[in-house]
């Protein structure tokens, strides 16, 4: 996939919304995460267009991106939440997202938190019958379990989350015994949940993960004699972060998956159940493109570029050996002549964007534009080497706002105690 076809280029500069990129670095300050909500509110049109708004409900989930004026756009949307603990749960409340449109799927929280989310009248996909046990006087209305279907698949190891040896939820056999124990407990509505890796392109794997889903789904549903209000697939719609990759093909992935569920339908499963999806990425990610500045360049064996952006804002890459599509911004039109590492600040090797990347002749004061900069990005990123995070700037339409302000060292150090 051609990069520079998601973006305007004018005069040798890349825009986003008419506006000139290298031109915002300037105006806002390095490192900033600037957001199209036009893009936002178009990836969300593809998932209910795939679908069919009647079919699909969304429930973004939080933890690939928390910006509350993110969230905020999304209710405005009437997207719903996926929370993975009390914080997630709350801040959606905070932006005036009702708790009926808010599933938790906590891994390993305490009874004091998950009778807590409970009480704020949000859904749970419990892990597995303990975690249900732990706050059985307190049961959410609709009790949900996290099932692993046996099967798995993601960019990287560290994000397959379901199939054998992962931590997450429960096979179909001992999942048939915690929905019965629910009943027991005098539990009347559920749903079920899976999430099995993110960051999927293929969409035939859609159509496997659901078939499995669906058949464990139905055997509970007829082992324990009780109907699913939701069926809740889970995030993992992928977007391309590699020049060889294409587009998720959305339309395909609902058709396999709307397929395997009418034919459970057809044999007289799920008539009043919804589906959910939980998608993170595909909604947020590639809605921001974060800015850097280059502050150095080294040439000894190859050229070395700095820039102000560093892995404290993309743990994605030393965490996983993620790779982030890179644009010099104000060079989006000159031919790559040098080749080179791009690094940030951190005194650390793993500090670098690109091992290996074809630059235009870059110099120092230019912008570098990383790509897919709005999931897992912000939401991931700390203050190693007490370095700020970046600002964040949302562009929707005319209007330009600052989302999430410049950090000082103030703010590093606001719950420390500074010795007097
Ligand atoms: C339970 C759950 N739902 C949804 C998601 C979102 O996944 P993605 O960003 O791949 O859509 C995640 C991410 O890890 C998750 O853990």
């Amino acid at each position: 996939m051609n990069y520079l076809n998601f973006f305007e280029v004018n005069d040798n500069s890349l825009y986003l919304d008419n506006r000139n990129l290298p031109d915002l670095a300037k105006k806002y300050g390095t490192p900033i995460i600037v957001y199209s909500k036009r893009k936002i509110v178009e990836n969300v049109q593809k998932i209910l267009t795939a679908f069919g708004a009647d079919t699909i409900s969304i429930h973004f989930s939080v933890k690939s991106n928390y910006n509350p004026t993110i969230l905020r756009i999304l209710k405005e949307l009437e997207v719903g939440i996926d929370a993975a603990n009390l914080n997630e749960v709350e801040l959606a409340i905070k932006v005036g997202i009702s708790p009926e449109k808010i599933i938790a799927t906590p891994n390993n929280l305490s009874k004091k938190e998950l009778e807590a989310i409970s009480e704020k009248g949000v859904k749970i996909n419990f892990d597995d019958i303990n975690q249900m046990k732990l706050i059985k006087d307190h049961l959410p209305k609709v009790v949900s379990y996290r099932i692993n279907p046996g099967i798995g698949k993601g960019e990287f190891e560290g994000i397959v989350t379901g199939g054998k040896g992962s931590k997450f939820g429960m096979p179909a056999d001992a999942a048939v015994e915690a929905y019965r124990a629910a009943k027991d407990n005098g539990c009347k509505e559920f749903g079920i949940h899976m999430m099995t890796g993110s960051n999927v392109l293929d969409p035939s794997f859609f159509k496997e993960s659901s078939k499995l889903f669906f058949s464990i789904a139905e055997r509970i549903s007829k082992d324990v004699g009780i109907e699913f209000e939701f069926l809740d697939l889970g995030g993992s719609l992928g977007v391309p972060y590699r020049q060889n990759e294409e587009e998720l093909d959305i339309k395909a992935v609902a058709k396999n998956i709307l397929t395997n569920f009418q034919e459970s339908q057809s044999r007289g499963f799920f008539k009043q159940s919804r589906l959910i999806v939980e998608p993170g990425r595909f909604i947020i990610a590639n809605a921001a493109v974060l800015l850097s500045t280059v502050t150095n360049i080294k040439e000894y064996d190859e050229i070395i570029v700095g820039t102000d952006a560093s892995m404290n804002s993309l743990l994605r890459i030393p965490l996983y050996g993620a790779v982030h599509p890179l644009i010099v911004a104000n060079r989006a039109t000159e031919d790559l002549v040098e080749t080179g590492k791009v690094t940030g600040q951190v005194c650390e090797n793993t500090d670098v964007m690109f091992k290996s990347i074809q630059l235009p002749r870059v110099k120092v004061g230019d912008t570098i534009a990383i790509l897919n900069a709005g999931a897992y990005v912000m939401s991931m990123s700390s203050n190693y080497n007490l370095l700020k995070r970046p600002t964040e700037l949302l562009l929707d339409g005319q209007k330009e706002t600052i989302i999430k302000r410049e950090e000082t060292l103030d703010d590093m150090l606001v719950t420390f105690v500074i010795p007097p």
